[in-house]
């Protein structure tokens, strides 16, 4: 396994650029890429937004900011991304679109480079198998916000090496991340739990259980998260929580993932919550207001 010091990004969404973020700040040097030029311009002008924020709380100085900024070359091709020592892929959260994506970067990984994914639920085991060197292939989940969130899944699939496992888990600690390692199973540890949660509060405003704001006051008060389950689903993308829960309903088989009607509603309707404006709430108005 080569030492670990550029790391390409394939995808500059949310998770992509979070992850660039964290990583150019511990001395990584990032290749971004992402299949839509604009997405690259976009995630590059949040990550600086974001860092002249940690800039003005004092977290880091301004030569952090400029240097971390400087680390992080944005690609036009895939292939410059996927010519790293470790390549991380955050792309669209479907099987189809990744592994389109790994048999697109194949000419490009070099001997002994790692590819990892940021599928918060699909099987590890199953996307390595779709790679020519499974055995340097695993999960390497992280949450959003990237550069606040402290943990990282890592996932070996059936095939991993444990000296991949190890150099991955290395770069997670590297970058100020606590790492557990979980079990190649559907939705992994955190989403198994908390996207099911998600999915029955949506289920609590379907049956009229309670109103929307008065679903997030119940956990935001009554069990301290840290938000609202109806904010926090708008805050992940109600896309991406429908794509999990799906996943654990058609994996597990068991009827109590089924997907809330009104959840798939919103996403058939275009609402995936704070990235298009509206979901649960309509992000025009400040503060937000409940859409039903
Ligand atoms: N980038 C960088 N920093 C950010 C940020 C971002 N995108 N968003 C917020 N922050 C920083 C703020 O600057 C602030 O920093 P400070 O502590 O130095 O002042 C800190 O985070 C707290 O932010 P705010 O004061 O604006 O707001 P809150 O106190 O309400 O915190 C929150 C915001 C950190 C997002 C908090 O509400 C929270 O922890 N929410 C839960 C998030 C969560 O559960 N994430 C996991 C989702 S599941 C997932 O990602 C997995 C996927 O597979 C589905």
């Amino acid at each position: 396994m080569s030492q670990i010091s550029t790391i390409g990004i394939i995808g500059a969404g949310q998770m992509g650029n979070g992850i660039a973020h964290v990583a150019a700040q511990q001395g990584y040097q990032i290749i971004l890429h992402d299949i839509a030029p604009d997405a690259l311009q976009r995630a590059l002008k949040l990550i600086a937004k974001n860092m002249e924020r940690e800039e003005k709380k004092e977290k880091i100085t301004a030569a952090q900011r400029k240097a971390a900024l400087a680390a992080i070359r944005p690609a036009q091709s895939l292939g410059e991304a996927g010519a790293a020592d470790l390549v991380i892929e955050a792309v669209t959260e479907s099987e189809e679109v990744k592994q389109s994506v790994y048999k697109a970067l194949q000419p490009s990984l070099r001997e002994g480079a790692i590819l990892v994914s940021n599928t918060s639920s699909i099987s590890i085991t199953k996307l390595g198998a779709a790679t020519p060197w499974p055995q340097r292939f695993m999960g390497m989940h992280f949450f959003n916000p990237v550069p606040i969130m402290e943990l990282v899944e890592l996932i070996p699939g059936m095939a991993t090496d444990p000296a991949a496992f190890s150099a991955v888990e290395a770069v997670a600690l590297k970058m100020g991340k606590k790492p557990i390692r979980t079990k190649d199973a559907s939705g992994f540890i955190v989403n198994r739990i908390l996207i099911p949660m998600l999915n029955e509060a949506a289920f609590a405003l379907h049956d009229g259980v309670g109103d929307t704001v008065s679903i997030d006051q119940g956990l935001l008060l009554g069990a301290r998260h840290p938000m609202g389950p109806l904010t926090l689903a708008d805050y992940v993308g109600l896309d991406i929580v429908l794509a999990v829960i799906r996943v654990l309903h058609r994996e597990l088989g068991d009827s109590k993932y089924r997907p809330c009607p009104l959840l798939v509603k919103l996403v058939e309707a275009g609402w995936l919550g704070v990235k298009t404006g509206k979901g649960f709430y309509d992000y025009s108005t400040n503060p937000p207001t409940p859409t039903m």
